[in-house]
């Protein structure tokens, strides 16, 4: 029989949209969140009489209370670095699997780092950035890497928006997020090992498309699962290229922002600013634009081994149609492996392939 999969944080605009796909699947997941009239709102949207839980994160034990061994915890309660600390302490508790939506570096980090740990001693598994950030660039740097075979030692890989990008393409979660991670210190898989450095450092470019656009430097799970894929590489380098001129500028800001105190003051200010929950495109928004990833293997040289390029839908359609489709696998056959795992470890590659492919996103 398959695990119960739980939605924590379903009455957001992630989790909104993981709830359809999950529903559109015929899959019943449990609707949590701390809003007890949003959620039965909610169900009675989606139909079927779905259950729905509540739980607060400022309320550690009623998220505990939300899971027990064997269920699938997906949680889309962020920003991750403020918020995302219970659920994934209530899926170890509990020996329960578990995915996120978070792209933050920071709270990627803690996964595998502090977590990863506890979570293999009771037995379940941590899918952390199970969503746009940062599925797309883990297969297509793994299929390059199995093109490119025992000789790649470095693998870049780029993030692109394509379409017509306008006002209104960021959820009110991704902007409350994004705040946070800029200013926040990241890091990068440099001479075999990780390193601490921060985001924005490094800017490159990518033929998108047959025009080449700049990218900053990020922190991204591709550091962390990559490597153990394919242990001989010496360098793993994400980046994203979603703000086109203002690359350079945001090089520039991030070092000024690294500095000693600075860092801290601008994410406190912004953290005012910033309101989460604000909803994000509609289907009508989301339809304008669409998802380009781009991964180069490299070898020792520099020379180019292989490049894989993979195209699909608007990224917040991409991330509820793979939490969902994650969710539904694990529910159904369990995660690979147990501790934090990169997404070709928890699925499998070809399984991965497979299951991007039917949310959109394929070769191109
Ligand atoms: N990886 C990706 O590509 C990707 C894509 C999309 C989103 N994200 C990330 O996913 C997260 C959610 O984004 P979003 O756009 O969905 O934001 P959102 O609409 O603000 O959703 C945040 C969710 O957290 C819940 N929440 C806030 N405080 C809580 C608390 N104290 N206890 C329990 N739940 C609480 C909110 O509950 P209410 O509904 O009651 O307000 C809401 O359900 C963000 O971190 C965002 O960066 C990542």
């Amino acid at each position: 029989m398959a695990a119960r999969i739980v939605l924590f944080g379903a009455t957001g605009y992630t989790g909104r949209l993981v709830a359809q796909a999950l529903v559109a699947r015929g899959e019943r997941p449990v609707l949590a969140g701390r809003d007890g009239s949003k959620l039965e709102e909610l169900a009675g949207e989606l139909g079927g009489g779905l259950d729905t839980a509540t739980a607060d994160v400022a309320r550690p034990d009623s998220v505990r209370e939300l899971v027990s061994r064997g269920d699938v915890l997906v949680s889309t309660v962020g920003p991750f670095a403020r918020w995302g600390g219970p659920a994934v302490e209530a899926a170890i508790a509990a020996g329960a699997n578990y995915l996120d939506s978070t792209g933050e570096p920071a709270f990627i980090r803690a996964v595998f780092e502090r977590y990863g740990p506890g979570a293999e001693a009771a037995g379940c598994g941590l899918v952390t950035a199970f969503g746009y950030d940062w599925v797309p660039g883990n297969l297509a740097c793994a299929l390059a890497l199995r093109e490119a075979g025992e000789a790649a030692t470095r693998v870049d890989v780029g993030y692109f928006m394509t379409g017509r990008a306008g006002a209104g393409d960021m959820s009110g979660g991704t902007r409350a997020s994004a705040a946070g991670a800029v200013t926040a210190p990241s890091f990068g898989w440099r001479g075999g090992r990780l390193v601490t450095e921060r985001g924005a450092k490094r800017v490159r470019s990518f033929p998108v498309r047959g025009k080449d656009r700049p990218a900053i430097s990020v922190g991204s799970s591709e550091h962390f699962a990559l490597p153990r894929l394919a242990p001989q590489l010496r360098e793993v380098n994400a980046y994203l290229g979603w703000f086109g001129p203002a690359s350079r500028p945001m090089q520039a800001m991030s070092l000024v922002t690294s500095l000693p105190g600075v860092g801290t003051a601008v994410a406190a200010a912004t953290g005012r600013l910033v309101k989460g929950s604000t909803g994000g495109p509609d289907a009508q928004q989301r339809a304008r634009t669409g998802s380009h990833a781009q991964a180069i293997a490299y070898d020792a040289a520099g020379e180019e081994l292989a490049r894989v390029v993979l195209e699909g839908p608007n990224g917040y359609t991409l991330t509820g149609e793979f939490l969902a489709w994650g969710a539904a696998r694990a529910a159904r056959e369990g995660l690979r492996g147990t501790g934090a795992l990169g997404p070709v470890e928890a699925f499998g590659l070809d399984e991965l392939q497979a299951g991007c492919a039917e949310a959109g996103l394929k070769r191109a």
